[in-house]
């Protein structure tokens, strides 16, 4: 019998690594502790419709990427986003326009991992707790005391600071986890019942507790009834107010806006925020993945690679690619 490969985190590293792996003749059963795919690169439904909290766009600069978004566009699930661009410095705005291709998931951003789930078994709002090896094999016990498995081999696809208690069974794998730092960063979305007066539809923004701001309405396929924004705080202002409350930090973020537009901005219709933890790594990395091929276990994610979507699905790639090459 040929047992299945177990895989923490049907974010965009976990999907790539089980599309690999199901492609070279592998069943996988992947674990989220979220109620749907896409971790970071998640849509919140809201009632003036799905807002991009996490991810805005990616990029595609590696060849392989560059295939799988073209198969993604081809299933409908992507499409090129032309913004127009500003930037933000020391509070002068200026129209910032460049030939760089940027992609996001229609209708949104969730649509991407939704699609790639596809066949694959997986058990949502299950948070794995502890990943340990029985007599030959690996099982994996949840927040619920449930137990699960047994599994050939355990690929773990979630942030660093989660991996790393996950990764107890190979103290040195742990240590290297353990080591990376990942930053907070405050999302929240505002929706205004009139259009704000301003063709900006992305914003690059420096020396200002922002970010980056975008026209969630704006993406291709979006037919949310609002103009609705996305607004990121950088990591330093997130870091420095990380217990504000929610309210709190809508106001301050929506006082931000109105100075970078340097008009006042109303009343929104419909605002949320949201608080990731794990938003970014803080450094760089070329790992690829984390393997202990000896015992069956592996790591990847964003965090192992560049801290973006393209770096997340390549991690998850080099995963299975280790994986698989083991078996040989
Ligand atoms: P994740 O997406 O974090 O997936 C990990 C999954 O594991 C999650 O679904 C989580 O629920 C699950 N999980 C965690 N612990 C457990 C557990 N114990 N048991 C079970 N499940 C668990 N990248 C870009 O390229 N462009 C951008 O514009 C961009 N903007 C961003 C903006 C924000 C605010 C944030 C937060 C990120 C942004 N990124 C952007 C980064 C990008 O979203 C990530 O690099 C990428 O999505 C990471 O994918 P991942 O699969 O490695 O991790
Ligand atoms: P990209 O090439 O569009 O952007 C890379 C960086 O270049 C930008 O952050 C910005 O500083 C600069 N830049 C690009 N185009 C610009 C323009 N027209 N005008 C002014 N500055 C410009 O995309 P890439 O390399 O794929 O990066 C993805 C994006 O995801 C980045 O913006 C990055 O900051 C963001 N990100 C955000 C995270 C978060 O937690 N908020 C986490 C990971 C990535």
């Amino acid at each position: 019998m040929t047992l299945p490969i177990a895989i923490i985190g049907a974010g965009i590293a976990g999907l790539s690594a089980a599309q690999a792996l199901k492609k070279a003749g592998h069943s996988v059963h992947l674990f989220d502790k979220g109620h749907g795919s896409g971790g970071r690169m998640a849509s919140k439904r809201s009632d003036v419709g799905a807002l991009d909290l996490g991810a805005q766009y990616f990029t595609a600069r590696d060849r392989r990427f560059v295939d799988e978004v073209q198969q993604w566009a081809n299933a409908g699930w992507a499409k090129p986003w032309s913004p127009q661009l500003f930037q933000c410095r020391s509070g002068q705005l200026s129209p910032s326009p460049d030939e760089q291709l940027r992609w996001v998931g229609v209708p949104r951003m969730s649509a991407i991992t939704r699609g790639l789930l596809d066949g694959h078994t997986v058990n949502f709002g299950c948070r794995i707790t502890e990943v340990f090896r029985g007599q030959a094999y690996w099982h994996l016990q949840d927040a619920e005391g449930n137990n699960h498995g047994p599994y050939s081999r355990v690929v773990i696809a979630v942030p660093a600071p989660q991996a790393t208690p996950l990764l107890a069974a190979t103290p040195k794998l742990a240590a290297v986890a353990a080591n990376v730092q990942m930053e907070p960063v405050w999302a929240i979305a505002l929706a205004f019942e009139q259009s704000l007066d301003t063709p900006m539809q992305g914003c690059f923004v420096q020396d200002s507790a922002l970010d980056w701001v975008a026209r969630n309405r704006s993406k291709p396929g979006r037919d949310e009834p609002l103009d609705t924004w996305v607004l990121h705080a950088g990591s330093p202002w997130s870091k420095q107010h990380i217990d504000l409350s929610k309210d709190a930090v809508i106001e301050q973020l929506r006082g931000e806006f109105a100075e970078l537009l340097h008009c006042a901005v109303p009343a929104p219709a419909f605002s949320v925020a949201h608080r990731w933890l794990y938003a970014r790594p803080a450094g760089h990395h070329e790992w690829g993945a984390l393997a202990d091929a000896d015992q069956g276990l592996y790591a990847c994610g964003d965090w192992c690679l560049s801290g973006r979507v393209e770096g997340a699905w390549l991690s998850g790639l080099e995963a299975a690619r280790r994986l698989l090459e083991h078996l040989d």
